[in-house]
């Protein structure tokens, strides 16, 4: 496998505490990677390391070839890689647009309005409100925002911390069908998510992290079936 990203061994410290206690992962080229984790096991912390918003304490972040590790975000973000982050965060008295044109602000002026139109044709509920501030839009809606203002920066690699997070059933599964077209687009995705079923139905291969350390790592279909995955994540045991 020839990574796009190989992180090896970091650790991630807030304070006294240790988050991340040595994570390793790579990711290839146009692949889905899912990882799993419960609540507080370090999923957003990597991600914000990934993304510079976090500063590792040890390890390294190789992606393409180049160490990250001690990079800025903004530099990181020109590198190829993108964040839609947990909660959304979205620029609530800002409206649709502005929001995703700050999405954009690593790219040539001349490139937005034709990554916009991409975004609208992926996402017609925001075109439709594009003139809405993005506090009154819906949960869905403002994640959708989230997530087309992270193609807006065109990534190579997308990273999505809990995309279905409080949303509706009906409005997760659009969300992953949009996934699943972006990632047909050939942009390699790392995906966190508590809702592991999805998230593994749309991967090729997942991580399970569980405080700070990665406990599991294998196909997508392998995890699904695995009784432990099942158990933990799935809301299924097998003693019935
Ligand atoms: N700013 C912070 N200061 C101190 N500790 C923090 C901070 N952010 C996170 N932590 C701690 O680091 C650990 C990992 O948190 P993190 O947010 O990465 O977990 P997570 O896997 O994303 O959880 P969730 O599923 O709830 O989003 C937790 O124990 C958390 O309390
Ligand atoms: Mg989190």
């Amino acid at each position: 496998m020839s990574a796009l990203l190989q992180i090896s061994d970091l650790h991630v410290s807030y304070g006294q505490i240790e988050a991340l206690k040595g994570v390793s992962l790579e990711v290839a080229k146009g692949e889905v990677v899912a990882i799993l984790g419960s609540n507080g096991a370090g999923k957003t912390t990597l991600m914000r390391a990934l993304s510079g918003l976090l500063k590792a304490g040890a390890g390294s972040i190789i992606y393409r070839g180049e160490e990250l590790v001690g990079q800025r975000a903004d530099l990181i973000v020109r590198k190829g890689i993108a964040q839609s982050p947990e909660g959304r965060r979205v620029f609530g008295t800002l409206t649709v647009e502005e929001n995703l044109g700050l999405g954009a602000y690593t790219r040539p002026p001349s490139e937005v309005s034709g990554s916009r139109a991409e975004v609208y044709k992926m996402f017609p509920r925001l075109e439709e409100r594009r003139l809405q501030m993005a506090g009154t839009l819906s949960g869905g809606e403002q994640q959708m925002l989230a997530i087309g203002r992270a193609l807006m920066a065109k990534p190579t690699l997308l990273l999505l911390d809990e995309p279905s997070l409080g949303l509706a059933p009906l409005i997760v599964k659009g969300i992953f069908t949009a996934l699943r077209e972006i990632a047909n687009t050939g942009v390699t995705v790392l995906l966190v998510e508590q809702n592991a079923r999805m998230a593994l139905k749309l991967a090729d291969r997942g991580y399970v992290l569980e405080v700070g350390r990665m406990v599991h790592e294998d196909s997508a279909a392998n995890l699904l079936a695995s009784p432990e995955v099942q158990e933990a994540y799935l809301g299924k045991t097998d003693a019935h």
